[in-house]
């Protein structure tokens, strides 16, 4: 596996996989690699000639007071895992690689932007719209993979693509999850063991929302209020918990058939979140 650590470098890669009419994957992720991230690359690698991968802990989503000072960077065992999955290149650019200090330029997605994650995260989908655009303008793939688990984000994505003609397949990947069904995440590293024990509750909580939906006997307030009301029980600080159009993710109506649950809440110091898709 190449690794290259500048625009420069890793557009020279690409040239000479392009001048050979090979076709190129493209995962980005700010790294400290899970399964979840592996399945993406894997993925990946099936759909194209070439995969590559971004390491990109990305400053402008993430707000004051987050996590990004202290989000784990795991550069060698990343590169071990990428290189275990035969990932062809992989770009870890720094800071000022990816953004001029005098940049004037961001990607914001309006109304979706500003919706649940978003409403507690001021700023944040901006971020990742906009580091996501420029590293699509660097790589130019012809596909994107993304893990569902963000599936807001994965609807912020694929709602720029479109909007912005921007010429890369977006793929969106299931979300890997933990034997006792907890969504992998990087971020479930910083749960102790108690919570650890707690946190799968927020996708029993989404399982057996979708099941009284699919039942049909309840209202989807009622549905939301009642998942709230057991992950709060459980010891969850919670956020939202929403049913939505699978779509659009605004909120659902009685006749939508493609439905999404949308859920965040924070055990401790760690903000979880998870979803369930499913048609009625
Ligand atoms: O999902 C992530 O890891 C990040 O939000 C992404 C898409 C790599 C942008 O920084």
């Amino acid at each position: 596996m190449q690794i290259v650590n500048t625009v420069c470098e890793l557009r020279r890669a690409v040239k000479i996989w392009r001048s050979a009419g090979e076709s190129v994957a493209f995962v980005p992720t700010m790294g400290n690699l899970h399964a979840g991230h592996l399945q993406l690359v894997r993925m990946a690698r099936k759909n194209a000639d070439r995969a590559v991968v971004s390491i990109f802990v990305n400053p402008t989503q993430f707000g004051a007071g987050e996590d990004f000072e202290t989000y784990p960077r795991t550069e060698r065992e990343d590169q071990e895992k990428l290189t275990g999955e035969c990932a062809d290149l992989l770009f870890q650019p720094s800071v000022t690689d990816i953004y001029a200090p005098d940049a004037k330029t961001t990607v914001t997605v309006a109304g979706i932007s500003d919706w649940y994650c978003g409403a507690s995260r001021p700023g944040h989908f901006a971020g990742v719209a906009t580091v996501v655009s420029k590293l699509f303008n660097i790589v130019q793939p012809d596909s994107a993979f993304f893990g569902l688990k963000d599936f807001q984000q994965f609807t912020v994505i694929k709602t720029m693509v479109r909007d912005l003609n921007i010429p890369v397949e977006i793929i969106g990947v299931d979300t890997v999850r933990e034997p006792d069904g907890l969504a992998m995440s990087s971020r479930n590293g910083y749960l102790t063991d108690d919570e650890k024990r707690v946190a799968p509750k927020l996708y029993q909580s989404l399982c057996a929302a979708r099941d009284v939906i699919l039942d049909g006997n309840q209202t989807y307030e009622e549905v939301e209020q009642r998942a709230l009301q057991f992950l709060q029980q459980a010891g969850f600080e919670t956020d939202y918990f929403s049913v939505c159009r699978g779509s659009d993710l605004t909120k659902a109506a009685a006749e939508d058939v493609d439905l999404v649950l949308l859920a965040a809440a924070k055990l401790g110091k760690t903000r979880l979140i998870d979803n369930i898709y499913f048609s009625r």
